[in-house]
């Protein structure tokens, strides 16, 4: 394969990545593109193996995105952990790794002036917690896909609102490129991989699995035949809610419109965001 045989290319400005799909798309090849913000776990790395399976040349972008973060969240803190990325992506085949600066991506001012207006499915789930956030998300993914002129780019169903975002923003705008979901990757306990796992002490780790326990037990109770969502909720939240320092929502919405849905069925995605500590888990499950 084309990937093992050449040295993964270490990139900074826009201008390099976008002559470098331009000469892979000349030369007859399909490019993908998985944004990340770094401190890359397995979960990340599903996401690059998806993208070798899907395309022949895969550009995996690290910036951790100022304008998605809000003032008193943990854009200072988020770990950077590029050394360590960057052996990892060498390991997983990716041909090229973009790292940004922000004065690059947004230019000296530091802000672009231009940004995407949000819409009921950004408002809800997180979006009412982290105001701004998906706007943000938006921004740096529509700049990304401009820069780089992916075919197709894929990303978590971990974060399962921004995915449904992401795929309404492409469809509005007719963005060139498509979105592939990659399946939620977790610990053997049941943890679902996120770089803010990290910032968990041992006993928020322990608290923390009350988030996939619930969340299977919701499952389970579907397949026995229970399609009411407010009796599932209501144990979920009562389970969450004992463990974690805060419950931030708990629902159960159609995967693509987040619209609430009335019995539990197929494509449903039962999605959750807790506390424990200073940190912000999200969770989620999607019933197929
Ligand atoms: O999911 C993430 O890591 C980020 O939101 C993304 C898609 C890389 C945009 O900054």
């Amino acid at each position: 394969m084309a990937n093992s045989r050449k040295k993964m290319k270490i990139l900074h400005t826009k201008k390099s990545v976008s002559a470098l799909s331009r000469s892979w798309h000349r030369a007859g090849e399909t490019v993908a593109l998985v944004p990340t913000m770094g401190c890359l776990h397995a979960g990340h790395l599903s996401l690059v193996a998806l993208a070798r399976k899907k395309a022949s040349r895969v550009i995996v972008s690290i910036f951790v995105n100022p304008t998605q973060f809000g003032p008193n969240e943990d854009f200072a803190r988020y770990p950077r952990t590029e050394k360590a990325d960057l052996k990892l992506l060498r390991e997983a085949g990716a041909d090229a790794a973009f790292l940004p600066t922000p004065a690059e991506m947004y230019g000296p001012e530091g802000e672009a002036t231009v940004s995407l207006s949000e819409s009921r499915l950004s408002r809800t789930m997180c979006g009412e917690f982290r105001p701004g956030h998906f706007a943000g998300v938006m921004q740096v993914c529509l700049k990304l896909f401009n820069i780089a002129m992916p075919d197709i780019a894929v990303f978590g169903e971990k974060d399962a609102q921004q995915l449904a975002v992401l795929r309404r923003m492409v469809r509005d705008l007719d963005v060139p490129v498509k979105l592939v979901g990659a399946p939620l990757v977790r610990e053997a306990d049941g943890l679902a991989l996120s770089s803010r796992n990290r910032y968990l002490s041992a006993a928020d780790r322990e608290r923390a699995l009350s988030l996939s326990r619930a969340l299977a037990d919701a499952e389970a109770a579907w397949r026995a035949g229970e399609t009411r969502p407010g009796p599932v909720l209501a144990k979920l939240r009562r389970a969450v809610s004992r463990a974690a320092d805060s419950l931030d929502y708990a629902v159960a919405v159609d995967k693509d419109t987040l619209e609430p849905v009335r019995s539990l069925g197929p494509g449903t995605l039962v999605a959750l965001a807790a506390r424990f500590g200073s940190t912000r888990l999200i969770d989620n499950r999607i019933f197929r």
